[in-house]
């Protein structure tokens, strides 16, 4: 795992590929597993030279935080095109004009948060995003951190018989126990009701994904399973997945992997959906919370 150290990396003159401006980009890690704060650059008018420093250092920060930004969705949906195309939820409804967009609100009335627990974001698609920008526009005078955890630092952190046995091992996941019928989204639709969520058949589908998936730009292995999603291992009996995933789960979500974002008006953060888990904390009640979320197409995990 890279050693936690208080370095700036600057990245002088980086001139964008309209040679219209230069450019100076500083990128400055947040904790020891992941994560880096980046200054001097606007999201909105990104291109080029930037998007390549930037794409470097997602692959070896896999979070990104960027503060004072100002995105209208057309312009966040932009930004975030420069690393795939964007999904559209298949359970929750986007904004009128942009569906790409999803809202992630809480308002003060409610007690049920979006993201309130471990988890990678749609991990019941056959191939799950790439990864999410998240954009705040109102955030609580205190709490509602979001924090993110290495995936590929919780499976290096094994023991080497633990990765043999976890290397070979294919996940079953589906969206039931959130969008199926009796699930999260249904059974606690008046705990969090400004989140447009859907509870639809088609969240039992199964599908399957290998438990230790290969990161298709860096190669690196991460531990690919979470706790809303992933339903069982394959091939193994009740008693034994359920203890398997208790222990990949714990291990997973150890402090020693996280970094956390502690949000302003107008911090984007960008997270990659195959290398980390996030969870959004819910410990700000009585205040009102604001983001908008666009994610960006994945691969089907190898
Ligand atoms: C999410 O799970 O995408 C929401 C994260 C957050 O609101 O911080």
């Amino acid at each position: 795992m890279r050693l936690a150290t208080d370095f700036v990396v600057w990245l002088t003159s980086l001139t964008d590929v309209n040679k219209s401006s230069d450019v100076n980009l500083s990128i400055r890690p947040i904790a020891g597993a992941l994560g880096a704060e980046i200054q001097g650059v606007n999201l909105a008018d990104a291109s080029g030279r930037v998007i390549d420093d930037l794409r470097e250092a997602f692959n070896r920060y896999h979070v990104l935080v960027f503060r004072e930004q100002e995105l209208s969705p057309a312009e966040q949906k932009r930004f975030a095109q420069h690393f795939g195309c964007l999904e559209t939820h298949p359970y929750i409804t986007g904004l009128e004009d942009h569906p790409e967009v999803v809202a992630v609100i809480k308002e003060p009335h409610e007690t049920i948060n979006f993201g309130g627990g471990w988890h990678s974001d749609m991990s019941f698609l056959p191939a799950p995003p790439l990864g999410s920008v998240l954009h705040a526009l109102q955030v609580p005078e205190y709490g509602g951190d979001t924090v993110f955890s290495n995936q590929h630092a919780a499976y290096m952190a094994l023991s080497d018989t633990m990765k043999t046995i976890v290397d070979g091992l294919t996940g079953i996941h589906s969206a039931a126990s959130q969008y199926g019928a009796g699930g999260d989204s249904d059974k606690r639709k008046h705990e969090r009701e400004s989140m447009k969520l859907e509870v639809s058949e088609q969240a039992h589908q199964l599908v399957e994904h290998p438990v230790v998936r290969t990161h298709p730009e860096s190669g690196l292995r991460a531990l690919y399973v979470n706790r809303p999603f992933t339903e069982r291992i394959k091939g193994m009996r009740k008693s034994e997945s359920e203890a398997l995933l208790a222990l990949l789960y714990a291990h997973c979500e150890e402090e020693q992997f996280t970094c956390r974002i502690k949000w302003e008006v107008g911090t984007v953060t960008m997270w990659d959906n195959r290398v980390v888990q996030h969870y959004a904390l819910n410990d700000y009640q009585g205040q009102r919370r604001y983001m908008h979320r666009v994610t960006i197409v994945g691969d089907e995990p190898i």
